[in-house]
């Protein structure tokens, strides 16, 4: 792909947030989470710009470069736009609603029409910035409608819509009361790609439930089921639209930049271990602060395996990185009050003056930092109630090419599908975190060579499966999938 203009990727935030020093002086920091992971080294690599928002509201800035090359275009949003749009639709309705109700999702009128709004200055700014028949990259639920305004806007263009977190049975999808539009919004696309089968076979089934005010079908699945598209580079299933346009679903698991997270320096290694006082063994946790991680779940049960002595305080530590993540919001400031107390009951129960044994860090890290974390741990804990993948255990992973380590992964992270021969658990079961945890720390000591082959057989999938892998097979596919087959063009009325 050349020129920047003929490749664009969207997603709500721009892979830079401008961030306020404590000093009062702003700068550019990476922004938060596995979207913008994930993508920042797909897009340097290819020549492309990317149409997103700037991490801070009510300011305006005109189109920049960062210093990997990345043309940025910020599209501006209110304080009241990240109110209705960001904190409200966005992250109170649909992030609980597609992570299978963990909390209740609120419906709000208004946050819906922030959210139909704000959808179409996106749309707006992509149909001015893209090149003729470009090829438009739209990212995650925050922007579901925009593939339907852009194709009535700009029929040339070339789209495609990947979901970077679960998609919820139809059965909870329906109790979204603008299900409709969203679905007719996603069906814009001419590719919709998922993490794994099963959230597109959620899809599939949901858009042959849906019906229009007439009660006919916006769409009909040509297959129930498709194939993971990585290896076949084929396009697993279609739904063709009530207007008889063909648009492609298929499923492309996400993956990591092998080489931004590692290998870690040694000696930064051994000095972090020296800093926590040269413990047995290392377990650590790094998520965003969000209440689907189950990083409550993996304190409780980490205190419970203490009180019954089956781990020993002097032998063991947890280091638990969480950052900050959507502060505002109720559910958010629970999750973090009641980490947090968690933390502090530990310690207070097991830890010695100088010596905790939760060691808890409340920020974002450089990801050199964070490889060293991996790296030095030797045991990670990613105990999501639901998530559409969790790189946090693919950097693990590829933080300890030796086969050093072990992996307790919830089996409904969607990186468990890949990663089989990690301790699988149950987050909603705390015994089953407990067992995980604990086979773990006895694999360890008692069966190394098998840990360390179950660890290297995840190291070879994730280093053979990874970012460029999950990118160039979404873009082949894309390349293929031509929704609009034969019809002249014309757009629809808006
Ligand atoms: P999500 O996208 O929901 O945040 P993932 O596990 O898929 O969850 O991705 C999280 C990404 O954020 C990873 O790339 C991880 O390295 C990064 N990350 C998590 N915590 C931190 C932190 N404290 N500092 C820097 N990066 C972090
Ligand atoms: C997840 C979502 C992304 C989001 C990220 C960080 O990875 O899939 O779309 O950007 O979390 O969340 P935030 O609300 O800070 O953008």
């Amino acid at each position: 792909m050349s020129g920047d203009n003929s490749f664009v990727v969207v997603a709500n935030r721009l892979p830079v947030d401008l961030t306020t020093e404590p000093d009062g002086t702003s700068t550019w920091a990476p922004s938060p989470g596995g979207l913008v992971a994930a993508l920042s080294p797909v897009l340097e690599r290819h020549q492309g710009c990317w149409v997103g928002w700037p991490g801070v509201a009510d300011e305006t800035f005109e189109p920049f470069r960062t210093d990997a090359g990345v043309l940025l275009h910020p599209v501006r949003l209110t304080a009241a736009d990240f109110e209705g749009f960001y904190e409200g639709f966005s992250n109170a309705t649909l992030w609980p609603l597609y992570h299978d109700l963990i909390v209740p999702p609120i419906y709000d009128r208004e946050w819906w029409s922030a959210y139909r709004e704000v959808n179409l200055r996106f749309a707006d700014e992509v149909a001015a910035v893209a090149a003729e028949g470009a090829t438009v990259w739209v990212q995650d639920y925050q922007l579901q409608l925009l593939p339907g305004i852009l194709r009535q806007l700009r029929p040339d263009l070339k789209i495609g819509f990947f979901l970077h977190i679960p998609f919820p049975g139809p059965e909870l999808f329906r109790q979204l009361p603008w299900r409709e539009e969203v679905v007719r919004g996603l069906l814009g696309a001419d590719l919709i790609g998922f993490h794994n089968e099963s959230n597109a076979a959620n899809f599939l089934d949901l858009a042959r439930q849906v019906s229009g005010p007439s009660g006919s079908h916006i769409g009909q699945p040509d297959e129930l089921r498709v194939e993971g598209a990585a290896a076949t580079r084929e396009i697993g299933a279609h739904i063709t639209t009530s207007d008889g346009r063909r648009v492609g679903v298929g499923a492309f698991p996400i993956s990591i930049d092998v080489d931004s997270i590692g290998p870690a320096d040694p000696a930064a290694v051994a000095e972090l271990r020296a800093e926590l006082g040269e413990p047995k063994t290392v377990m650590l946790g790094v998520d965003r602060l969000d209440y689907t991680k189950g990083i409550l779940q993996r304190l409780l049960a980490f205190e419970e395996l203490l009180e019954s002595g089956a781990l020993d305080p002097e032998e063991v530590v947890l280091v638990q990185v969480a950052t900050p993540s959507r502060e505002r919001i109720e559910q958010y400031r629970v999750a973090r009050s009641q980490v947090e107390e968690a933390v502090g009951r530990i310690n207070g129960h097991f830890g010695t003056i100088g010596n905790p044994v939760v060691h808890y860090q409340h920020r974002s890290m450089p990801k050199s930092q964070l490889g060293a974390y991996y790296a030095m741990a030797d045991i990670m804990l990613v105990t999501s109630f639901k998530d559409g993948m969790n790189l946090v255990a693919k950097e693990y992973v590829a933080t300890h090419p030796d086969g050093s380590g072990a992996l307790v992964l919830s089996e409904f992270a969607g990186a468990s599908v890949e990663l089989e021969q990690a301790h699988l658990c149950n987050p909603f079961d705390l015994e089953s975190v407990k067992r995980a945890i604990l086979n773990a720390v006895w694999d360890l000591d008692d069966a190394p060579e098998a840990t360390r082959e179950r660890m290297l057989a995840m190291h070879e999938q994730v280093t053979t499966h990874d970012v460029d892998l999950w990118a160039s097979s979404f873009l082949d596919c894309l390349a293929q999938a031509d929704s609009t087959g034969d019809s002249d063009g014309e757009p629809e009325p808006r």
